[in-house]
């Protein structure tokens, strides 16, 4: 292996508090989990075990959940935006939510869905708006890659690409959908919105469930380690919820990873008083899934009281992470792995290779007995970036940084 410093800032959790949140509960989560076993072609994402990679990083267990395989989505998201459609719907129309199935809403009022998103979490909303037979309206910020906005055409919403960031896109969303008269489901969270994201965090619950028993099921516990992407924070903040639930907080080293361009967890954690900080700009980074500047409050209070570590790392990082994937060690098994799914191999490695590797493994607790568990959270949704990077090598160690100086 050689040795090569990718920039990587680390911040230690100071407000640790190891409080968890009924809100991710078990109860809740196995009711989640129902939910969606419920949806017609339900499936357990697989866990992969990827222990070539772990024996040459030196740690026990890497275990990949590979969300690319989500109900043919290439993504975890519709996990989120599935489970709040359907807690929606049966509050309105008055009945349990068991009894929620993806037909019956025919014959009442017409609803359209209206969202923001890099992507992934507009396509789970449109999938599930057709299921219904209802309309969605999906907002993009600039730059969306072309297969991201087709992606969700052909599941007959309509998709607005605005010259907006992703934060701004959310708040012309809320604005548009309060004109007219169309339900919001978005997976950030503000003042007086909260009830749908706490909903779509819950919905995340699912692939750490699975996870879980996956793990069980290999003979291992829990897993000592977790790494979590975090956009606004939703996704690691219902992982971690359900974690800290599950096993304690106390007894399983959360941490975060963000693009250095849009690492609004990591400037939080790096607060004086552990308050949200927001990134303005255009949040311009390759994971695309993780370009989003201001935190989700609801997740960020999980990640204040549950996280070890905020991390935040620059792009040639993720690149690492989906080439490692796509060509991994002898024995492993390859993962599809996008922008925003592979940042935790590629840290992983980055670390390893790193001139202050042992201190930074040391500070993280990382060693052979570590077992970590990563979310690959997204296949290749742009399927052009994907070959760029991982067939001809674009954002390679040895480039320049070009998108982050
Ligand atoms: C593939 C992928 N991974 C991770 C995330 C991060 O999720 P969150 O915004 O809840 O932090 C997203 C968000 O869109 C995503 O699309």
């Amino acid at each position: 292996m050689s040795t090569f410093a990718l920039s990587i800032e680390q911040m230690p959790n100071r407000f640790f508090n190891g409080q968890s949140s009924p809100l991710f509960s078990a109860e809740i989560a196995s009711a989640v989990r129902a939910f969606h076993r419920r949806i017609p072609g339900y499936q357990a994402t697989p866990l992969c075990s990827l222990d070539g990679l772990a024996r040459k990083l030196g740690l026990g267990k890497i275990l990949v959940k590979d969300e690319s395989y989500r109900f043919g989505l290439n993504a975890f998201k519709v996990l989120g935006g599935s489970y709040a459609i359907g807690q929606s719907i049966t509050r309105k129309l008055g009945i349990p939510l068991e009894s929620f199935s993806f037909d019956n809403l025919n014959g009442h009022e017409p609803i359209t869905f209206a969202t923001a998103t890099d992507g992934n979490h507009g396509r789970g909303v449109a999938w599930a708006a057709m299921k219904l037979g209802q309309q969605a309206v999906v907002y993009m910020p600039k730059g969306a890659a072309q297969e991201r906005v087709d992606n969700i055409r052909r599941l007959g919403a309509e998709c607005i690409v605005t010259d907006l960031n992703y934060d701004d896109a959310v708040r012309l969303a809320c604005q548009q959908a309060d004109e007219n008269g169309w339900l919001m489901v978005q997976d950030t969270a503000w003042a007086g919105y909260t009830e749908i994201p706490t909903w779509i965090m819950q919905g995340y619950t699912t692939m750490a469930d699975e996870a879980v028993e996956q793990m069980q099921a290999m003979g291992i516990e829990r897993p000592t380690h977790t790494i979590l992407q975090a956009g606004v924070g939703a996704m690691a903040g219902g992982v971690v919820g359900y974690l800290a639930n599950r096993f304690g907080a106390d007894r399983f080293t959360a941490i975060t990873a963000e693009p250095h361009q849009a690492n609004c967890i990591y400037r939080s954690g790096c607060s004086d008083d552990g308050s949200a900080i927001n990134v303005p700009g255009d949040l311009d980074t390759m994971m695309v899934g993780l370009a989003c500047g201001e935190p989700n409050p609801l997740g960020w209070e999980v990640l204040r009281n549950c996280c070890r570590h905020f991390l935040s790392v620059e792009d040639r990082t993720a690149a690492l992470g989906m080439r490692i994937q796509a060509s991994p060690m002898k024995g492993d098994q390859a993962i599809i792995s996008g922008e925003s799914g592979a940042i935790g191999v590629g840290m992983l490695y980055a670390i390893a290779c790193h001139p202050d590797s042992e201190s930074i493994m040391n500070s993280l607790g990382l060693d052979h007995h570590s077992v970590v568990l990563l979310f690959n959270t997204e296949g290749d949704t742009d399927p052009v970036n994907y070959q760029d990077v991982v067939w001809e090598g674009k954002y390679g160690i040895g480039s320049s940084q070009s998108q982050y100086s």
